[in-house]
């Protein structure tokens, strides 16, 4: 794979997921559930913080899963709005580290995370998981539930998933198949 076949892809990925003023829709969203100086619980976010098929059920049973214990460094690569990092954190009282493309998702994940009270367990930063920001070895387990289906280029995304990953560290992911248009209208 070329690289400018991997800039395209990347390039169109992010424009997919552009989402202007997002953190500010989600805080009017959420003012009518609870008053914007009142914590926030995984629980309340769950119908909405979960980016992918079946919801907190999927992350419940990825995580399940994925052995994950307090001292297990965690990265969440493609980490959308944050929810499953705040599920994991909570769940397993392990530090996350989500990185996303998208950086309208990394300000409300980091806004949400605030809000739960869990900005010392959890972190946000923008990144492309085709070169991501960490030194070998960094993590114990890398999360990837419903990002490789956007990403052309698996080898090298599964290199760097290998690479940041310290010696015995684990990989946890699920995708769906990639959506190719066929031009056809369903009937
Ligand atoms: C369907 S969402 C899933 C988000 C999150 N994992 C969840 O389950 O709630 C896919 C996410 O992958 C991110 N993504 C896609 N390609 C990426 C890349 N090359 N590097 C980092 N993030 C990427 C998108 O920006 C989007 O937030």
């Amino acid at each position: 794979m070329t690289d400018t076949t991997t800039t395209t892809t990347t390039t169109k990925v992010r424009e997919h997921y552009s989402a202007t003023g997002l953190t500010d829709r989600i805080k009017a969203a959420l003012a009518a559930i609870t008053p914007e100086d009142q914590p926030l619980t995984v629980a309340q976010l769950a119908p909405l913080d979960q980016f992918h098929t079946r919801g907190i059920l999927a992350t419940t049973e990825l995580a399940g899963a994925a052995g994950l214990q307090p001292s297990t460094r965690v990265l969440d690569l493609g980490c959308g709005i944050g929810g499953p990092a705040r599920y994991l954190a909570t769940t397993f009282g392990c530090k996350v580290t989500g990185v996303d493309l998208s950086p309208a998702f990394i300000d409300a994940a980091t806004y949400l995370t605030a809000r739960c009270g869990l900005s010392d367990r959890v972190t946000f930063q923008v990144g492309d998981a085709l070169h991501l920001p960490f030194e070998d070895g960094t993590f114990d387990t890398v999360f990837l539930q419903h990002v490789a289906m956007n990403i052309e280029d698996r080898a090298a995304l599964y290199a760097e998933v290998r690479r940041t990953l310290a010696a015995g560290g684990r990989f946890s992911g699920a995708t769906t198949p990639r959506l190719r248009s066929t031009g056809s209208r369903p009937p």
